[in-house]
């Protein structure tokens, strides 16, 4: 039996996750945690709020999966990789925001880390472990959001509700915000640099409106390598969930002759510029992806609360970015500390605007 403790249950990465746990004999809940929500009889050790690591530390689960939303996830990571307790990470935003910490962690814990976003859960896929320099590139499927198609006009007045509308997955708020900014493209970048040890310029996005295909690795030999299946997130969780082993899900298999394209182009990087800006953050280094995680979530937050238009989430990031101090951190102190400086010149540029 596989004990887990699910961080985030009560999002839709939790919930869905609960689906499948329930699902499957080898899997039972040890732990499970919310942010403000209730999970009482969820699992026999249950918290909302406080110290996730105090959690984890009681139920001693064999697999952690961080579901939690934002940099809230991030000493539950750190916890787990420093363990060597196994991590199913759906939460990128502590990966983006402490990945050198975190491999360090990993290298000293030596527990497995098993992305659930299903870009990732692709591309480990496809990767089987190989080393990088067997690979030319790795290629990352953005679906464009739903705003793909618009220009830069068009998308100064769009509202919260028109944001959080995507057309083919179906997520918590913070994420299909950051799905239509293509923020979230920008995050999963520096998440598979940190995850798969590939520099940025050998990973790619392509906008694939469909999200039919979630990753493409492709091999020095010339061989190309993809992931296909029907957008559902129980696809990865359940992977991670049960790796090594492949357990069966509710999930259909491909239909393709049912009639399939599969359509890909380049994103508009003007339109939406904080996929470069993630990117710039990336190669940049030290802390700075610490601080594009940061401005982005004040950013949406203040979008959602209609303090601020949807253009004006990338300009607080860049702002942000440009004046941030963005030094390498050296422990898990100074990277709360460089988040919550972040997040106060997020702020400050907010009430100028
Ligand atoms: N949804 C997807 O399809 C998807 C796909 C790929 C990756 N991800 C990633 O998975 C993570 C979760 O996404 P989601 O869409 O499931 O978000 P969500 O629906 O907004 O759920 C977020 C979860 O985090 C909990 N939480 C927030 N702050 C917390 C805190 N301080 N301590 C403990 N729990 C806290 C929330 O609890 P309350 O309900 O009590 O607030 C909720 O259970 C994000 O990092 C996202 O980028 C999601």
């Amino acid at each position: 039996m596989k004990r887990i403790a699910l961080l985030g249950a009560t999002g839709s990465i939790g919930r869905q996750a609960q689906e499948i746990i329930a699902a499957h004999p080898g899997l039972e809940l040890c732990a499970a945690a919310s942010g403000s929500r209730a999970v009482d009889g969820l699992a026999p050790l249950t918290q909302v709020g406080g110290d996730l690591t105090e959690l984890l530390e009681r139920a001693e689960p064999d697999l952690v999966l961080n579901a939690v939303v934002g940099f809230a996830g991030l000493p539950a990571t750190l916890w787990a990789l420093e363990g060597g307790v196994d991590l199913a990470l759906a939460n990128k935003e502590s990966l983006v925001a402490a990945g050198e910490l975190a491999l360090e962690a990993q290298r000293r814990g030596g527990g497995r880390l098993i992305p659930v976003d299903s870009e990732h859960s692709a591309a480990f896929q496809c990767l089987e472990a190989r080393p990088p320099e067997q690979v030319h590139s790795l290629v990352l499927t953005a679906s464009g959001g739903p705003f793909r198609d618009q220009t830069r006009d068009e998308l100064s007045d769009v509202t919260p509700e028109e944001a959080l509308a995507h057309p083919t997955w179906s997520m918590g708020p913070k994420i299909t915000v950051d799905s239509a900014t293509l923020a979230n493209k920008g995050l999963e970048l520096i998440e598979a640099h940190f995850l798969f040890g590939l520099p940025y310029e050998q990973i790619d996005v392509v906008v694939h409106p469909s999200s039919i295909v979630h990753a493409l690795v492709r091999f020095r030999d010339g061989a190309s390598l993809a992931h296909l299946g029907y957008p559902d997130m129980r696809v990865p969780i359940s992977f991670a969930l049960t790796y090594p082993e492949r357990s069966a899900t509710p999930i259909s298999p491909l239909d393709l002759a049912a009639g399939m394209t599969l359509e890909f182009y380049a994103p508009d990087v003007d339109t939406f510029p904080l996929l470069a800006l993630a990117r710039e953050a990336g190669v940049r280094g030290g802390s700075a992806p610490c601080v594009f995680n940061a401005a982005n979530e004040v950013a949406v937050a203040a979008f959602l609360e209609r303090r601020l238009p949807f253009l004006g989430i990338a300009e607080v990031v860049e702002e942000t970015l440009a004046t941030a101090d963005t030094s390498a951190a050296r422990d898990l102190d100074d990277l709360i500390t460089a988040n919550a400086d972040a997040r106060r010149l997020a702020e400050g540029t907010l009430k100028v605007a």
